[in-house]
């Protein structure tokens, strides 16, 4: 027998896999900084002040493990939604959670559906675990729900996964739609509702939480209106079997207390987050302002980014892409077609806005060739 691991016949067959290559690593590679963070639906307006302090009033504290159970941040945020705790769960941002969740209902070989271009972390747990993924294309730029479920019935899915808001494109669904779907999933299979983006939505979007309801479970994070993706909390609504089975094998100390403090003083700061709506509703107007100056149009969008249309193809979009980050401007992109046609621009502080602005004509010009 040869030294070192033995890997599972899984981990054999599967590709090497770099899951994500972050803004970090494109500055390390261009050996500059980039002048503006657009790429990664990051909060650029920060946590609440009052979430700073008590993570910094944390930090003496953190030779200690976190609570395993996240107790007052999983009592309050149940409190929130006028459920119980044991509907409510906390864990390692919503990425962390769906790992977890596909380990627990995804063995070699189930059938798993998704939208193709629609969030590729979840792929990445699917795949991780062996999973076969089904994806189905989208429809008008949105994710659709009733092919999902056709899709979802005619493969005996275990999972089908669908985000309201979306990304990459920034559409969404009435809760009336989502509703629908959640009523039409089919007997065995669990229906994954990644609200991540659901803060920045209008009124309407998010159908009531019916927290006994076994067909679906739901995915809500600090890391976008919160402003503390690094901090990594995110939280699962779903029905109480389901929330009890993650303690089967999530990792029990994951949560750091510092994170915990500071999830725990934003959730409680209603007002700073009202602030941020504020900043990012305006944000997207100026991304669309722009977008229209140049002669482009943008989606409607009831996400922290916008998809700006880029008028041709998808090599046209990677071109504008591959300018705007020669340019010090990260900014990211659908990766499958039609709707690769767009660039996906997070909404960025004022001065990073300004850069973007000034970058585009060139970028767009540059990519015209
Ligand atoms: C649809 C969607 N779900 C989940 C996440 C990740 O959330 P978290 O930071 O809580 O892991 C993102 C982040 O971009 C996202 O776009």
């Amino acid at each position: 027998m040869t030294k070192g691991p033995r890997f599972t016949p899984l981990v054999d067959r599967l590709p090497a896999a770099v899951p994500f290559v972050g803004p970090e690593t494109q500055e390390r590679e261009r050996g500059r900084p980039f002048v503006a963070r657009l790429g990664a639906n990051e909060s650029v307006f920060g946590p609440s002040p009052r979430a700073r302090e008590a993570m910094a009033n944390e930090a003496a504290e953190t030779w200690k493990y976190g609570d395993s159970l996240s107790f007052d941040l999983r009592t309050e945020l149940a409190a929130g939604l006028g459920i119980a705790p044991e509907n409510v769960l906390v864990g390692e941002g919503i990425d962390g959670l769906l790992g977890y969740l596909v380990r627990l209902t995804v063995a070699e070989g189930d059938n798993v559906v998704t939208s193709l271009g629609a969030y590729p972390t979840f792929n990445y747990h699917v795949t991780g675990y062996g999973g076969e993924l089904i994806k189905v294309p989208y429809r008008d730029d949105c994710e659709d729900p009733d092919a999902l479920l056709a899709a979802a019935r005619e493969h005996d899915a275990k999972l089908v996964y669908i985000a309201n808001p979306d990304n990459p494109m920034g559409s969404w669904h009435s809760a009336e739609r989502i509703q629908a779907m959640i009523e039409a999933v089919p007997d065995g299979t669990l229906l994954v509702l990644d609200e991540a983006y659901l803060e920045f939505a209008p009124e309407g979007t998010a159908p009531a939480v019916d927290p006994d309801d076994p067909r679906v479970i739901r995915m809500r994070t600090f890391s976008k209106a919160y402003g503390l993706a690094g901090a990594r909390v995110g939280y699962a609504i779903g029905a109480a079997p389901l929330i009890e089975a993650f303690n089967k094998v999530r990792n029990h100390f994951g949560m750091a207390r510092i994170s915990q403090a500071g999830a725990l003083a934003a959730y409680r700061d209603a007002a700073y987050l009202a602030e941020v709506q504020e900043k990012v509703a305006a944000g997207r107007n100026r991304i669309a302002a722009i977008a229209q100056a140049n002669g482009l149009s943008t989606l409607p969008s009831a996400a922290n980014f916008v998809a700006v249309d880029c008028g041709a193809d998808g090599d046209f979009a990677r071109r504008v892409l591959a300018e705007l980050i020669a340019r010090d401007i990260f900014v990211r992109m659908p990766f499958a077609a039609p709707q690769d046609r767009c660039i996906r621009v997070s909404v960025g502080t004022e001065p990073e806005l300004d850069a973007f602005e000034a970058a585009l004509p060139q970028a767009l010009a540059a990519a015209r060739g």
